[in-house]
C-alpha cells in the first residue's frame, strides 16, 4: 500500500470517528448540587420586579399593541396585552407583597409611549405617577433599579422608523435625560435598556416580533444604533442623575438575556456556536467594555468600528438566565442553525430546559471577560402553571448562585421572574412565570408555594434545610 493510500484511509477513518462522534455526542443535564442551608453574605440583594409593558397595562399607545390588533392575531392564543395585570394602578399592594416577602430589592420601567404620548409632549402624570411608583419602593427600603426601554416603541416613534431614524434617537436621548433629572437620586441602579439584542435580531434579522423585519444588514444596523444608545444614555445619566454631594454616583448598566450555548457535536456545531455566542452573548457587552464593535454574520455582513465614548460604560450587568440551548450545523435551516434542548432534563411549561448549572457557567464567563464589572441576577425564573417544577428551580438556581459568591464571582444579588404573572410578549398570557399567580378577571394576587419559598430565603438570607423544605412550601414554615 502506498504513503498517500495509507493518509488517504487514516484520515477518512478519523472523519467517519469525528461524525460519528458528533451524532453520539449527547449533552449531560445539569450536575447535582447541594442546597442544604447555604448562606448568602450580608446585604445581598433579594428582587424581583415588573416590566412596564408587560405589567402595567392600559399601554394601547405603541407598536406592540398595534401589533397585537391585527386579524390574525401573531399572538398565541390571540391575546392581547391590555390591561396586563394592572400594576400602574395596584403597585403599592404588590410593593406591600414584597415588602412581606423579605425582598430589599425591586425593579421597574419606564413605557416611554405613556410619558411622551406624542412626539415632543411629555405627559406630566404618567412621570408624576412613575415618580410615586419609585417612591412607594423607597418607602419600603428597597433597593431601586429603574430600566428606561425594552421592546416597546410610541407609535409616532415607530411611524417614524424607530431606531432607524436619527429624530427617534434624538427624543431617546430627551427621554434618558427627563427621567435622570427626575428620578436622579431616588434611583439606585438605572438599566438603559433590556435585551437589546434581542430587539434587533428578533426585529429585524428574524422578523418575529415587530418591527418584522427579515433583513440581516438592518437588523446588525440596528444593533450598532442600540449600542450607541446606551452609551449616550450612560453619560446622560452620569452627568444628570448627578446625586448630592456625599451620596454614590448613579450605577448605570443593562438587563441582558443570556443562552448557555452548547454546540451537538464537532466541527461544523463548533463554529456555529461559537458564531452564535458571540452575535448574541458578547458582542453588546464587549462593546461597551472595550469600545470596539465587531459585528459579524457568518458568510454575511459585518461591522466593526471603535469609539471611545462607548468603552467603560457598564457599571454592573443584569444577567437574565433562563436556558441552555444546543446548537447544530444545518444547511436547511436560517443561518444554517439548528437549536435544540436537551430531552433528558426537565422543562418548563414553554419547553425551555431546566439547566440550573448554566449560571454558574454563564456567570464564570461574564466573570472573565468583564473583570471588575459586578453581576446582579436580573432575571431567573419559568413558566410553570402548576408551581411543581418551580421550587426546586429555585433552589438549584441559587445553590449555584451560592457556589459562585464562594468562589469569588462578584454576584451582588437575585432577582425571580417575575413577582406576579405577566405578559409574556408573543406568547401572550399563557406562561405563568409568576409567583403569585394572577386570576386576570378580578386581578387577583394567589400566593404559590414558591412564593413561600422565596419568603423563607430572602428573609432568612439562606437556602433552607431539606428538613425544612416541605413546611416551607406548605405555609408552616
Ligand atoms: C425578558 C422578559 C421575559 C423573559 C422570559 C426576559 O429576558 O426580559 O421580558 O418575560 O425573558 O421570556
Amino acid at each position: 500500500m502506498s504513503f498517500a493510500v495509507i493518509i488517504g484511509m487514516s484520515g477518512a477513518v478519523l472523519f467517519a470517528a469525528v461524525v460519528l462522534y458528533g451524532s453520539l455526542r449527547r449533552s449531560r443535564p445539569s450536575a447535582p448540587i447541594s442546597i442544604a442551608g447555604r448562606r448568602f453574605p450580608d446585604g445581598f440583594l433579594w428582587a424581583t420586579g415588573e416590566d412596564a409593558y408587560q405589567h402595567e397595562g392600559g399601554n394601547l399607545n405603541n407598536d406592540w399593541a398595534r401589533w397585537e390588533a391585527q386579524d390574525p392575531s401573531p399572538i398565541e392564543n390571540g391575546d392581547r396585552c391590555g390591561n396586563a395585570v394592572d400594576f400602574y394602578n395596584r403597585y403599592e399592594s404588590d410593593f406591600d407583597l414584597a415588602a412581606r416577602d423579605g425582598q430589599n430589592a425591586h425593579r421597574v420601567g419606564i413605557e416611554w409611549s405613556r410619558v411622551e404620548p406624542e412626539k415632543g409632549r411629555y405627559d406630566e402624570d404618567a412621570f408624576r405617577r412613575y415618580g410615586a411608583i419609585i417612591d412607594a419602593m423607597r418607602r419600603r427600603g428597597f433597593v431601586v433599579f429603574l430600566n428606561l426601554w425594552h421592546f416597546t416603541l410610541p407609535l409616532w416613534a415607530a411611524d417614524e422608523g424607530g431606531w432607524e431614524s436619527a429624530e427617534v434617537m434624538e427624543r431617546w436621548e430627551a427621554l434618558v435625560r427627563q427621567c435622570a433629572e427626575r428620578f436622579g437620586p431616588r434611583v439606585d441602579y438605572w438599566s438603559t435598556m433590556i435585551d437589546a439584542q434581542i430587539y434587533a435580531l428578533a426585529g429585524y434579522a428574524v422578523g418575529e416580533i415587530p418591527p418584522n423585519q427579515k433583513d440581516i444588514r438592518r437588523a446588525l444596523s440596528v444593533y450598532r444604533t442600540l449600542i450607541h444608545a446606551h452609551a449616550r444614555a450612560y453619560h446622560l445619566i452620569k452627568i444628570h442623575a448627578a446625586p448630592p454631594a456625599g451620596a454614590s454616583a448613579p450605577r448605570v448598566g443593562q438587563i441582558y438575556f443570556f443562552f448557555h450555548y452548547e454546540p451537538k457535536g464537532l466541527l461544523l456545531d463548533r463554529v456555529i456556536t461559537r458564531q452564535m455566542d458571540r452575535i448574541f452573548n458578547q458582542n453588546l457587552l464587549d462593546a461597551l467594555y472595550t469600545g470596539t464593535i465587531d459585528l459579524r454574520v457568518l458568510l454575511g455582513p459585518s461591522i466593526r468600528e471603535h469609539d471611545e465614548a462607548l468603552r467603560g460604560t457598564l457599571d454592573w450587568i443584569g444577567v437574565n438566565y433562563y436556558t441552555r440551548e444546543i446548537l447544530s450545523f444545518n444547511p436547511f435551516k436560517p443561518g444554517f442553525i439548528e437549536r435544540k434542548t436537551c430531552t433528558s432534563s426537565p422543562a418548563t411549561d414553554m419547553g425551555w430546559e431546566i439547566y440550573p448549572e448554566g449560571i454558574y457557567r454563564l456567570c464564570k464567563t461574564l466573570g472573565g471577560r468583564y473583570p471588575g464589572v459586578p453581576l446582579f441576577i436580573a432575571e431567573s425564573g419559568l413558566a410553570d402553571a402548576a408551581d411543581d417544577r418551580r421550587p426546586r428551580f429555585i433552589l438549584e438556581h441559587l445553590a449555584w448562585v451560592h457556589r459562585l459568591v464562594q468562589e469569588g464571582c462578584p454576584i451582588t444579588g437575585f432577582t425571580y421572574w417575575s413577582m406576579t404573572d405577566n405578559w409574556e410578549w408573543a406568547k401572550g398570557f399563557g406562561p405563568k412565570f409568576g409567583l403569585y399567580r394572577v386570576e386576570r378577571a378580578t386581578m387577583e394576587r394567589v400566593e404559590t408555594s414558591s412564593a413561600r419559598l422565596y419568603r423563607f430565603i430572602a428573609h432568612n438570607n439562606r437556602l433552607p434545610e431539606e428538613s425544612e423544605l416541605d413546611a416551607i412550601l406548605r405555609g408552616d414554615g
